[in-house]
């Protein structure tokens, strides 16, 4: 028997559903880091703090990931990056350096990359103006593409890139109605938006009868399920769409590589995350 010397997780509350440990777990079998684990760890919101530190000082924890609804809450126990600051919210954290970054602007770019999508000089139109979207609208801004924002509550959105001119000195983004923006000859529309997450697998952020753009290529965040109604729609008008699969995926071989030094097997992850998301 192996013994566990390197300890990491993730904490959040809920954490039951995540299937991190899946893919991380696999990602350790693989490099044969066998004195390595990945661990779920709920945590309430109100002992962020003394948690982190408990994890840390007698945990025998590395790091851990962060996920809902914690991610802005531990910004201020850690040394909050210039990314993970602009974003407004830590997803991985190191012990060792007590440095928080945020690597779901990471697997949302790097993904897009993997599809050979083009970003520099794009139009691309983010839905939402949630934690998801600020990632993603900072990421697509610092990567060159032109972001046109649509959001259910406007001034939410109009908030947010306030927010990100502020922080980050985004200011290649408008926010627009859904009409104005499917008038944008935009070549990517990213959903941030919970909207088509399982159960309510009918719903669409995309309101029907409202044309998509020509040759457009969707991304959803939403993996479950694996394909979207608002996925359906788009592949429905001859466009092209892409699953968020590979955005998990991609912001948990960023956080492994952060951990471990080691290049992440992002195959092998890719596979356990799949197989762990059949089984949930
Ligand atoms: P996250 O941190 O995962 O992004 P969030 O902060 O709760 O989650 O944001 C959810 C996003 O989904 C918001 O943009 C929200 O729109 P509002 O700002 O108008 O609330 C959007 N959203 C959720 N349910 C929706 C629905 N039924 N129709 C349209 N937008 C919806």
């Amino acid at each position: 028997m192996v013994l566990v010397t390197n300890k990491v997780g993730v904490i959040g509350w809920p954490v039951t559903h995540s299937i991190s440990p899946a893919m991380h777990n696999a990602a350790f079998k693989a490099l044969g880091l066998n004195d390595w684990q990945y661990e779920l760890a709920p945590v309430p919101p109100d002992i962020v703090g003394p948690s982190l530190r408990m994890l840390r000082d007698e945990g025998g924890f590395i790091g851990v990931n962060v996920t809902v609804p914690l991610k802005e809450k531990v910004m201020s126990f850690v040394l909050a990056d210039d990314r993970a600051r602009s974003v407004g919210a830590v997803n991985t954290i190191d012990f060792r350096s007590n440095v928080g970054t945020n690597t779901d602007v990471v697997g949302l770019i790097d993904d897009l990359q993997a599809h050979h999508i083009t970003l520099a000089g794009a139009k691309v139109i983010v839905l939402g103006a949630g934690g998801a979207a600020r990632a993603a609208v900072y990421g697509l801004a610092k990567a060159g593409a032109q972001v046109i924002v649509v959001n259910r509550t406007q001034q939410k959105a109009q908030v947010m890139l306030a927010d990100l001119t502020m922080s980050a000195g985004i200011r290649s983004a408008d926010v627009k109605t859904l009409d104005e923006a499917a008038e944008e000859n935009a070549s990517l529309i990213v959903n941030c938006t919970s909207v088509g997450l399982w159960p309510k697998v009918d719903e669409s952020p995309w309101i029907e009868g409202v044309p998509f753009p020509k040759g457009v290529t969707v991304y959803d965040t939403v993996y479950r399920p694996e394909r979207t109604l608002l996925m359906q729609q788009v592949e429905a008008h001859g466009g092209q769409a892409i699953g968020g699969l590979g955005m998990l995926v991609r912001q948990g071989a960023a956080a492994f590589k952060i951990w471990t030094h080691q290049d992440p097997p992002v195959e092998v992850m890719f596979e356990a995350a799949k197989a762990a998301l059949v089984l949930k």
